[in-house]
């Protein structure tokens, strides 16, 4: 695998014969030679190449030539010339990067302009795409999860090596800038994502928002012990109730420089855009304790925080959005012991609205609504984004191919969907509805966290949220459980996290508000 990526600059020094790599593209049912760069030295090689069998161009093949100088040639399939999507150089990108991880190659340079231009996707905007593409597909295939590896680990299993990216185009170079700084971001996410619950606990999420904000000029404001009851945040002091690993609740604020609002600006303060996160440590269920297994894995149940974080580095390193971003991180670690919350509490919350515990497994929730109704009191949000692993349910509807969203709010929901088709973060709309928040009343207190009768697990967690949303504030709930890890090694994913979420996130700050 690789260990690292650098970019180097497209007017750069090209390397030295026969250590650099040069990628051309070639589309289903054509000749690999139609698009080579103007006075390629290596057309003779390609040709060559072009009459072997497994020479078809479909999507992500690739077909390897030598010149006469020893330097090698990917042919990279780009699959059919009339269906090409600069998009689609997301898996082609990630099948050069896998290549070049089994060749051990240190250079590569994207000589595909070409091609694009070919299928008709020569804009700069086009070129700009197909460079992020390539770049998330290096970046996101340049991280491991070796860190708890120790000593009884072989060192060549470890072995790994840095690669340095070219491209021969100055719009793609630029985009694959943009593209690394995402990948980045989502590595940092994944790896985080994977720290085993006894490192990763609410303080430590919180030390990692704090650092966070140093290095990029965020602000950065941890609620934590009397703070939390001072602010009536009543769902993290009960969750993190039975953990000797206390609660707290993450605030981390982007300031757009010069800009309204901005720093020392005259103008009206901006109205942020508002990220929240679910970040449950660990989720054992409480004492509805999960069963069955159904508690491995739940050092991820910190994911939706996870990927907020990712997205806010990114933001305040490489997408500077023109308007506030706030993001909260609602930290807990959901454990038993004889001070957990249980079931039959009621819960007062900031808002007025009391909830019944029915079941202290649907902890995501309770978690959230205080973020929920903190900044709707705090920060008057021109809207609010929240992602949550929070239930299993949207795992039985949509698989590992959709995150679940719902959102009422007809413009936020087209933000999500635009920001969706471009990421290539795949959501799918589930519906909100009346019959849902009444579902969710309580014979006791207003409202349950769960009700018991089985249904539609994933539309109760959005009705419950609703009730700590002011009214007129657009709100988006995606529901990541199915999304945030994946199960096997392929395209831009290996094995474990996937840190889902950063790079929807990315697209939604990257649209002009
Ligand atoms: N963290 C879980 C949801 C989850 C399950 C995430 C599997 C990832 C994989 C959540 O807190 C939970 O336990 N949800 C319950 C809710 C139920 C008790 C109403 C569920 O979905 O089973
Ligand atoms: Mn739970
Ligand atoms: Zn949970």
């Amino acid at each position: 695998m690789l260990a690292s990526v650098a970019l180097v600059d497209s007017k750069g020094k090209k390397g030295k014969a026969g250590g650099e790599v040069v990628v051309v593209g070639m589309f289903q049912g054509e000749k690999p030679d139609a698009h080579l760069p103007k006075g390629a030295a290596f057309s003779r090689a390609v040709g060559a190449s072009a009459d072997r069998p497994e020479c078809t161009g479909e999507s992500g093949r690739i077909v390897e030539a030598f010149t006469e100088g020893g330097a090698r040639v990917m042919v990279l399939g780009l699959g059919k010339k009339d269906k090409f999507k600069p998009s689609s150089l997301r898996s082609a990108g990630a099948a050069v990067a896998r290549r070049m991880g089994v060749i051990k190659g240190g250079k590569v340079r994207f000589s595909i302009a070409p091609a694009l231009e070919a299928a008709g996707a020569g804009s700069p905007g086009d070129k700009r795409m197909a460079g992020r593409c390539i770049g998330e597909a290096f970046g996101l295939l340049s991280w491991d999860n070796l860190g708890f590896k120790g000593k009884a680990t072989a060192p060549d299993k470890r072995e790994r090596h840095a690669v340095s990216l070219a491209f021969d185009d100055a719009s793609m170079n630029e985009g694959a800038k943009l593209g690394l700084a995402i990948g980045e971001a989502a590595n940092i996410t994944r790896t985080l994502s994977e720290t085993p619950p006894n490192v990763a606990t609410p303080e430590f999420m919180a030390k990692a928002a704090r650092k966070l904000a140093k290095e990029f000029g965020l602000k950065c404001e941890v609620i934590e012990g009397k703070a939390l009851e001072r602010e009536r945040l009543t769902g993290h002091i009960n969750v993190g109730k039975a953990s000797e690993n206390k609660p707290c609740m993450i605030r981390l604020e982007y300031t757009p420089k010069g800009g309204k609002g901005g720093k020392g600006g005259k103008a009206k303060k901006q109205k942020p855009l508002v990220l929240i996160g679910k970040t449950v440590t660990y989720d054992t269920g409480g004492l509805s304790l999960k069963v069955n297994n159904g508690m491995v894995g739940m050092k991820r149940d910190k994911d939706g925080g996870c990927a907020v974080l990712g997205a806010m580095r990114l933001c305040a390193a490489a997408i500077k959005p023109g308007y506030p971003v706030v993001a909260y991180l609602c930290a807990a670690e959901n454990s038993i012991s004889d001070e957990a919350y249980r079931p039959d509490d009621v819960l007062t919350y900031r808002n007025g609205v009391t909830v019944e515990v029915t079941n202290t497994d649907a902890e995501g929730r309770l978690v959230l609504a205080d973020a929920l109704c903190y900044t709707c009191d705090k920060d008057a949000p021109v809207g609010i984004i929240e992602l949550s692993t929070l239930t299993g349910g949207v795992i039985t509807a949509l698989g590992s191919t959709f995150a679940g969203l719902f959102c009422d709010d007809d413009a936020l929901r087209a933000r999500m969907e635009a920001a969706s088709s471009s990421s290539g973060e795949r959501v799918w709309r589930l519906p909100t509805d009346q019959e849902y928040r009444d579902m969710m009343k309580s014979p006791v207190a207003d409202i349950l966290n769960s009700n018991p009768n089985r249904k539609a697990h994933a539309g109760q967690g959005a009705a419950f949220l609703s009730y700590f949303v002011k009214e007129g504030v657009p709100f988006c709930h995606l529901d990541i459980a199915g999304m945030h890890v994946s199960d096997g090694d392929s395209g831009m994913y290996v094995k474990g996290s996937s840190g889902f979420g950063v790079r929807i996130l990315a697209d939604v700050l990257l649209q002009e508000a």
